[in-house]
């Protein structure tokens, strides 16, 4: 049996970018690494929660003591973060693809003679974040979102905790200057109900230490209540 002070707290993380197929050797993706959500699921195994963490294609070594579950697509990280589920704390981290390719050629696409490149059509991602928010019954009862910004991170950052329904979001600047996307550091803000907090620059496993050392802090708030 865990001990900790988040013995008991069941948790979900997703983690890294997805991969949406164009044909068989063609895919979308992103920049994300996945090394801030791989360090969160970490760091609340380390407190004692029992973490499952989805992740997107990344080359990252499985965190010790989590629940690892590998996935390409948003649509295959949906369904493996609902088959997840129930969990008492949801965090997000995972860049899922807003949009894929409408339909997945069953065969590499070829050049055509007249060289004219094909056209791209695209339809929209299921939103894992405000799926999960939106879950009644079922809500995890604090989840967590990201936001990765390349400007005006503060207003953009509270206008998507509330579009989205989530508890708490964290937000950062990954214009290419910062060496965010990638790197081993990060500079966040986090905003809560109670308002917004600046996060000095640190690295990547002390932001999850100091996230998971907040989450700590609600559930034993939730379990005294
Ligand atoms: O809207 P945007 O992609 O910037 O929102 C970022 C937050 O929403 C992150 O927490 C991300 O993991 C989550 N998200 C999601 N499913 C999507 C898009 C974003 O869970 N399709």
């Amino acid at each position: 049996q865990e001990t900790g002070p988040l013995a008991g707290l069941r948790a979900l993380v997703t983690a890294g970018p997805t991969h949406e197929p164009l044909d068989p050797v063609r895919y979308l993706a992103n920049r994300s690494s996945g090394r801030q959500g791989y360090a969160i699921a970490q760091a609340l195994a380390e407190l004692g929660a029992d973490v499952t963490l989805v992740s997107g294609p990344v080359t990252l070594a499985a965190p010790v003591g989590v629940h690892l579950v590998r996935c390409e697509t948003a649509q295959e990280m949906q369904a493996h973060v609902m088959q997840a589920l129930p969990c008492d704390v949801a965090v997000c981290t995972a860049a899922v693809a807003d949009w894929r390719p409408e339909t997945e050629a069953s065969q590499k696409i070829k050049k055509n003679g007249d060289m004219r490149p094909p056209a791209l059509s695209l339809v929209p991602n299921p939103d894992i974040l405000a799926q999960l928010c939106a879950l009644a019954p079922g809500r995890p009862g604090l989840v967590i979102g990201f936001a990765a910004e390349t400007e005006t991170v503060q207003a953009h950052a509270q206008a998507k905790r509330q579009r989205k329904g989530c508890d708490w979001l964290v937000a950062n600047d990954v214009s290419p200057q910062t060496g965010i996307m990638g790197g081993e550091h990060n500079e966040v803000m986090l905003i809560t109900p109670d308002g917004m907090e600046t996060w000095p620059r640190m690295s990547k496993q002390d932001v999850a230490e100091k996230l998971a050392a907040r989450v700590g802090g609600w559930w034993h708030d939730v379990q005294s209540a």
